[in-house]
């Protein structure tokens, strides 16, 4: 991850304010504080200050965002938040006693607020969980500052005990509150997963669409002259892109409906089928319309140009092709048809569904990141490819997306379904699957993990009562993450299980013959099993999990045959 100094950041998209230019008339850090606790306190009769550590409070740290959240929009500012958690910490308690606890927990919030700004705004997040509000401030000035603070606490603590960070801006990265906390602790978590002891900002290096841009682009080279064929592939072959060839437009237009090709570099006078009717095809076909096509014609042929431009392509390029220039169109195409790809209309739709279960479902906060995490994490660990590992992901928010169809008095009741109550809530996997089939081939091995992900190796489990090998790894991946997370989640008449407590449970479920064991052990590699239940499931009860998904793990635990 790059680090960076305040002075190197001008150029980045989030606008942040110049020194000294006030962006209104309003009191600005420590006074503007004073005054919204003075605010804060009358309205809640809550204490704004930690008795433990003289920070911020939660509750007023939240009330704070809010406070920000408006003046970036006024202003067009933008601002970053950080969460830092002190790594191991109860182990540390449980060695040393609550009282050296204490004390650290003391130091650490002096280190914060002796290497923050005054217009920065620290607070005890929870626990040993603290935030830091950086106002009109970019995620690289941000991760100077929290660089240097677990720098600090490692210093204070004689190098025995380490700190993570993870940091999110607004508005770049997370339009809300909801979505900046949830974005930064999303970060928390991989840092931690990645061997802690650093920060990690979201939209870095683990970004699923980082991810998918891992594997080689698949270019199509359409001429029906060989030799012209050969050159431009032996172009892009020595950039390590993957190529395939067509010697006509009927050709390569059955090309693109087979393969999954990023780019296409496409000569215009071909028998058969010529390039202007091919592009002209692959540009009205929605199944292939965002795929770029680069046309090549003779110098300074504007008929072809205008005949192109009609025909939808996206580029000219001047025959015989300049190397250069055929490479820096070919990388700037691609990398926009990549983000195309992640972004289809479509897939946003789903995933603007999945997060409208969450809605729906009032137990089940940032359940589906949590879980898409868990299980990409888990799928590297047992070395999976990037592709599979992106399946992951998507299985991760969309397995529960069938909910949708849930009434929302079973999805909500309070206490414990009836047996028809079940069977209704039982279709949520089928009817998952049924609203993303029309994704298959983007979704690939995650539409089956969305069906799959309550089956069980013995054949107890649901839709399809499927057994052992039937059942794919990915949806084995599922199911641990899914009831991981469940069991390690407060909901609304049990509290949030520990880690180890969840462990024990999955690890009988494995013994039963109903969980897959390797999963189950991957899965304690990431996790620390000293930690307080959930990486975020602080005082402040914020975090709970799916009331129905943990409703279906204490059911089956009391009754084996759910
Ligand atoms: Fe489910």
């Amino acid at each position: 991850m790059t680090q960076t100094t305040a002075h190197q950041t001008d150029q980045y998209l989030c606008p942040v304010r110049n020194s000294g230019q006030s962006s209104s008339s309003e009191l600005d850090g420590p006074e503007l504080n004073l005054q919204l606790a003075e605010v804060y306190q009358k309205e809640t009769e809550a204490s704004c200050s930690d008795n433990l550590t003289g920070l911020f409070t939660h509750g007023f740290f939240h009330f704070l965002l809010e406070h920000e959240i408006n003046r970036s929009k006024r202003y067009g500012t933008c601002f970053t938040i950080g969460f830092i958690d002190i790594d191991s910490f109860d182990r540390y308690n449980r060695k040393h006693g609550s009282l050296k606890g204490d004390r650290v927990l003391r130091d650490c919030a002096n280190v914060i607020r002796n290497h923050i700004r005054k217009v920065d705004v620290a607070a005890r997040f929870g626990g040993d969980i603290f935030a830091v509000l950086f106002p009109e401030t970019d995620p690289l000035q941000a991760e100077a500052a929290l660089t240097r603070i677990l720098t600090q606490i490692k210093h204070i603590s004689g190098n025995s005990l380490t700190a993570s960070a993870g940091f999110a801006a607004y508005p770049v990265e997370a339009g809300s509150k909801r979505h900046v906390i949830s974005k930064a602790e999303e970060a928390l978590r991989e840092a931690k997963a990645n061997g802690r002891n650093r920060s990690y900002g979201f939209g870095s290096e683990f970004t699923p669409t980082d991810e998918l841009e891992t594997e080689a682009p698949l270019v199509l080279v359409v001429d029906d002259e060989p030799l012209n064929r050969e050159m431009v592939a032996y172009m892009l072959e020595r950039k390590d892109y993957r190529v395939l060839q067509a010697s006509n437009g009927a050709e390569a237009i059955k090309m693109v409906h087979d393969s999954d090709i990023d780019l296409i570099f496409m000569d215009v006078m071909m028998p058969e089928m010529n390039g202007f009717e091919a592009c002209r095809r692959i540009k009205t076909s929605s199944e292939t319309r965002m795929i770029p096509v680069v046309l090549l014609t003779a110098l300074d042929d504007l008929e072809s140009k205008v005949k192109g431009i009609e025909a939808g392509a996206d580029e000219f390029i001047t025959r015989p092709p300049n190397k250069m220039e055929l490479l820096a169109r070919d990388a700037s195409l691609v990398k926009v048809k990549k983000l195309n790809d992640s972004f289809t209309s479509i897939e946003n739709v789903l995933f603007a569904l999945a997060n409208a279960v969450e809605i729906k479902d009032h137990y089940t906060q940032g359940h589906i990141q949590r879980v898409a995490d868990l299980a990409a994490a888990i799928g590297r660990r047992m070395g999976m490819s990037q592709a599979r590992i992106n399946a992951l992901r998507f299985g991760g928010i969309l397995h529960d997306i069938g909910k949708i169809g849930i009434p929302e008095t079973i999805l909500n009741k309070a206490g414990r379904l009836t047996d028809e109550e079940w069977k209704v809530m039982k279709t949520h996997p089928e009817m998952g699957y049924s609203i993303c089939l029309p994704l298959e081939k983007i979704l690939g091995p995650a539409l089956g993990a969305i069906r799959h992900h309550h089956e069980k190796l013995d054949g107890t489990g649901y839709p399809d009562g499927l057994k052992d090998d039937a059942i794919t790894m990915e949806a084995r991946i599922l199911a641990v993450a899914d009831i991981y997370d469940a069991l390690t989640t407060t909901r609304r008449y049990r509290k949030a299980m520990s880690p180890s407590k969840a462990v024990a449970i999955l690890r009988e479920e494995a013994a039963d013959g109903k969980l897959d064991i390797s999963v189950v052990s991957e899965l304690v590699g990431i996790i620390d099993l000293n930690e307080t239940p959930g990486p975020f499931a602080t005082d402040c009860g914020q975090h709970t999990s799916s009331s129905n998904d943990a409703d279906a793990v204490d059911s089956r635990l009391a009754s084996p045959s759910i």
